[in-house]
Parts: structure tokens; sequence; C-alpha cells
């Protein structure tokens, strides 16, 4: 008996998986795989010498392909057009228009479970109703979570009978690698270099400025590593008291307990603060070091509350309350109630 002739579309995730699924089928043969953009998966395949042929679904699209050295054995269509059955991991939703090609060609399709189940003909599984999927044109199958949990359930059905079931789902909030849903046990960087090296030289041209952002997945402040080149030579003792003396600038150490970002917010919070805001940033004086006639220090941003006291000065600018900058921010700073700390410091 020849093999059956099997397509992937959608190399992500869970195509790239079912693709290596079908190779190692010893009475099914894997055609080819489609996608629509050279994602990170399709160049890894490139990567791997191409085992398996790439057709582009998105063939008006294909010189992002050809950019970066993808082999394209056709499109989707051609790829449709020469296997007996289609297994859909695309998007979910691009199954169903995907369906209407299948149709075209005759061939049968499965699709899974981000797509509605109006998809298909029968929601499928192996085990729970295997025969109900005989000869069928179009199946859907159930998501990773039904999946599983059909398997046990279906286990005890058979040997026991099963009369009901309640769960609880702790579910995973996205796959290794996703950004999608937001920053999930990831850090994600910026193009260098960082817009605020820049926006730094826009407001002191004098100083060169060049940095690197990373995207971290917390939410209680910025922390900021700042190597800095003096005109003249600095010590730390010296750079520890010129930071120390700044209005907006609370300095704090690790001996005190300030191990990072959470430690000040939480701090905030039990200074009763109102939503643990502080208008202060703080710099940690026992990160301050040198190297070579440079020092480096690490900074800590409260990115909610920072920028207020710049924004009273310059509403108090621009509407020449103050001519001056050391009387204009001395007044906000009054008024705002900030280095209230300073008499235990
Ligand atoms: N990720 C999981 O843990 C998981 C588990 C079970 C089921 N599913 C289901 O599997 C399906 C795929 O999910 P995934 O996590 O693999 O997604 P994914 O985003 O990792 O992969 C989808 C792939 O489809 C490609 N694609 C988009 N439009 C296309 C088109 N028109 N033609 C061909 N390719 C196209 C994308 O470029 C991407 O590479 C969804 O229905 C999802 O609900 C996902």
């Amino acid at each position: 008996m020849s093999k059956v002739r099997v397509g992937v579309a959608g190399y992500g995730v869970i195509g790239l998986r079912l693709a290596d699924g079908v190779a190692l089928q010893g009475d099914m043969e894997l055609v080819g795989v489609a996608d629509v953009a050279p994602t990170l998966s399709v160049r890894a395949l490139r990567e791997k010498g191409m085992p398996y042929a790439f057709y582009t679904a998105a063939p008006e699209k294909h010189a992002d392909l050809d950019a970066v050295g993808i082999p394209i054995s056709g499109t989707l269509e051609d790829l449709v057009k020469n296997v007996d059955v289609m297994l859909d991991a695309t998007s979910a939703g691009v199954g169903a228009k995907n369906k209407e090609l299948y149709a075209k060609y005759g061939v049968k399709g499965i699709f899974q479970g981000g797509e509605k189940n109006s998809v298909a003909d029968v929601f499928f599984h192996g085990y729970a109703n295997y025969e109900k999927g005989l000869g069928v044109q179009f199946l859907k199958l159930t998501s990773c979570n039904t999946t599983g949990l059909i398997r046990a359930v279906d286990c005890l059905d058979r040997a026991v009978g099963v009369e009901k079931v309640a769960i609880t789902i702790i579910r995973r909030v996205a796959d290794p690698g996703d950004y999608h849903r937001g920053l999930t046990n990831a850090l994600q960087i910026d193009k260098a270099p960082s817009h605020q090296a820049l926006d730094l030289m826009t407001i002191m041209p004098h100083v060169e400025a060049t940095g690197i952002l990373v995207h971290t997945p917390v939410t209680h402040g910025h922390i900021i590593t700042v190597v800095a080149t003096p005109k003249k030579s600095v010590s730390p003792e010296s750079v520890c008291e010129l930071l120390s003396a700044h209005p907006r600038i609370r300095m704090v150490s690790i001996d005190e307990g300030f191990l990072g970002n959470a430690s000040l917010f939480r701090y905030a919070r039990d200074l009763g603060n109102p939503r643990g805001d502080m208008y202060e940033i703080a710099a940690w004086r026992d990160s301050v070091v040198m190297s070579g006639k440079d020092v480096m220090f690490a900074i800590n941003i409260p990115q909610e509350s920072v920028v207020i006291p710049e924004n009273m000065d310059a509403v108090r600018a621009c509407m020449r309350m103050q001519e001056g900058r050391i009387e204009a921010t001395d007044l906000t700073n009054k008024y705002l109630g900030i280095g209230k700390w300073r008499i235990f410091y």
C-alpha cells in the first residue's frame, strides 16, 4: 500500500511538531510544510538543511523568504494538490479559510483546537471517538488541555464508567518564546541606541550618550546602570556625595535592605505614599564603582511618579513663574514634599 501523502500548513509551535510526527510514521510521507513568513521556526528549518520541503502560503511575500535564503518548493495550493490530507496548524481562524482550498482539491483537512468547531464535520479524539472520524473529510482536534483531559477520563470511563467530572485548569499563560501575550519568563531587547540615550543628548548635547534597553517582565520600577566618563577625576565617595546632594536623588544601600526595585516600591508604600509613588530616583551607594577613570552606578526609576516633579517645573518655566531653575525646582520640591527623608540621612 502506498504511503499516505501529508502536508502541514502553519509551521509554528504545533505545526513543526506535526511535521516531525508525520516524518516518523512509516506509512506516511510528509510532502511538505507551508507558512507565510520567514519565522524563526522556518529559519531553523533552513539552518537544519531543509529536511522538509517548504511551500509559501503567501506567494506575494516570497521576496521575504528569498531574502533569507529559504528554498521555496511552491505555493500552499501546490502542496494541497499533492497530498491526501492536510494537517492545518495555522493561527486560529486561518484554518477556516484554508478549508476552501482543501475542499477545492478534495483533500482531507484536520484542524486544531483554535478553530471553531463548525470548521469540521467531527470534533475528534483518537481514543474517545475514533470511529466517528472514519472517512470524514474535515476533522477538528481538541485543544491541548482537552486532549489530555479526555485521555484520562476516557480511560476511566471505559474501565469503570464515569458519571461526572469537575476540573480546575491551571493554565500556562504562553508557550516558551512567545511574546504576544506579554513578557513571560522572557527578556526583550530593543534596537540600540536606546531612545533614552538619544533623548539625553537632545537635552544635553555636550554629553555623548548611547545605551541598550532590555524589557523585563516586572512592573515595580526600572533600574538603569550608568557608566559615566567624567572630565575631572572622581572617586566613589565623591560621586556618592554629589548624588546625595541632589534634591531628587535618594541614596540607598543594599545593606539597609534595598535589594532592588521591589524594595523601593514597598518602602514607598510603607511611607504611606499614595499608590506606592516615589518622586525621587534612588541611587545605590554600594553600586558605585570605578572602571579606570569612568564611574559606574545603578539607579532605580519609579516609572509612574518620577516625571511628576519635572512636569511641575515645566509649568513654572512655561508660565515664567520663576526665572531660575533652582528657585523653581526648590518650590516644586517643597510643594511635593520631596526631601523629607533628608533629616535621617
Ligand atoms: N501552542 C499550543 O500549546 C497549542 C496546543 C494545542 C493546540 N494549539 C492550536 O494549534 C493551532 C496553532 O497554534 P500554534 O501555537 O502552533 O500557533 P503558532 O502561532 O505557533 O503557529 C501558527 C503558524 O501559522 C502560520 N500561519 C499564519 N497564517 C498562515 C497561513 N495563511 N498559511 C500558513 N501558515 C500560516 C504562522 O506564521 C505561524 O508560524 C491553533 O489553533 C492553536 O489553538 C496550540
